[in-house]
């Protein structure tokens, strides 16, 4: 019997002080979701799942409703879960007409033979799993609505909206069984070119897992992310016998050196070993084990 643990981030950018309060809030509320589900003896998968769901559902994150806009004015979506135990996964890109993403992408995993689908093909196969469609309009709110204005109607630079931008959730377990699970969900980045998918979704990229390595989830600029495969890089280093923590700080070092790219990480591994790292300003992290959580704005 392995003892479970939890870990969850919000996203790491530069988060506002009025957005501290919101953004650990949306932490605790994912965190109890995905506990609640490892204590009901659930698997990492089932507690991934919990977690990131409610992170999709809260207007703080960019995820799910309350996403940043595309340049077309449209939320656009991309989520992956992947099982650390038979690496089965399942990814979702560009999807709109989906309140919850992760949930899609865990059907995929769990009820089809393939392991990736896109736009309104990922959208007639939720229909046909009983997934319900919703109109975008659902996803969008004022904020954002304003925000994509500020940028292309006012003309505001790109690095102001890099320094208020917000960044994609991701969840990590551990069960009692000793089995990984990783789920990253993103609303991508801001003003993208309908279309786009950023590295939340692809597997290695922005998400990962293997019981014989780590579990991962990053956030962060897609594009530099992807090149490096980030996020199997890190898991290989821990394969190879680095600590989780030194890892995760070695991928973000990889990052900002070979591309001067952004982002934060989260690791573990079949030990319950923890790492999280990033050179954003800050970035929104949760943790729980039996009798202990914590989580916290790292700066
Ligand atoms: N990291 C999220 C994205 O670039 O889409």
């Amino acid at each position: 019997m392995h003892k479970p643990a939890l870990v969850v981030h919000g996203g790491g950018w530069a988060i506002p002080d009025d957005m501290v309060e919101p953004h650990l809030n949306g932490i605790r509320a994912a965190l109890a979701a995905g506990w609640h589900a490892l204590e009901r003896g659930g698997s990492a998968l089932d507690a991934i799942e919990a977690a990131v769901v409610v992170m999709e559902d809260d207007e703080a994150f960019d995820a799910g409703r309350g996403s940043f806009l595309n340049r077309d004015g449209r939320v656009q979506l991309d989520a992956l879960i992947m099982d650390g135990a038979t690496l089965r996964a399942g990814g979702v890109g560009c999807v709109e007409r989906i309140r919850n993403p992760i949930h899609l992408a865990r059907i995929v995993l769990e009820d089809s033979p393939h392991v990736y689908f896109v736009g309104p093909g990922a959208e007639r196969f939720a229909e046909e799993h009983g997934v319900p469609l919703i109109a975008n309009e659902e996803l969008v709110i004022e904020r954002e609505v304003e925000r994509l204005r500020r940028l292309q109607v006012q003309g505001e630079s790109p690095a102001d909206v890099f320094s208020a931008s917000h960044d994609t959730v991701g969840a990590l377990a551990l069960d009692k069984n000793g089995n990984l699970a990783a789920a990253t969900s993103t609303g991508g980045t801001l003003n993208k070119t309908s279309g786009r998918v950023g590295d939340s979704s692809l597997i290695g990229c922005g998400c990962y897992a293997d019981n014989q390595s780590a579990a991962v989830s990053t956030t962060g600029w897609g594009e530099a992310i992807m090149k490096l495969v980030l996020g199997k890089w890190a898991a290989d280093r821990v394969a190879a016998g680095t600590p989780p923590q030194q890892a995760a700080s070695e991928a973000i070092n990889y990052l900002q050196k070979r591309l001067s790219g952004h982002g934060g990480i989260i690791v573990i591994d079949a030990q319950g070993r923890l790492g999280i790292a990033h050179n954003t300003p800050r970035m929104a992290w949760g943790f729980a084990t039996p009798g202990q959580q914590a989580c916290g704005i790292k700066r």
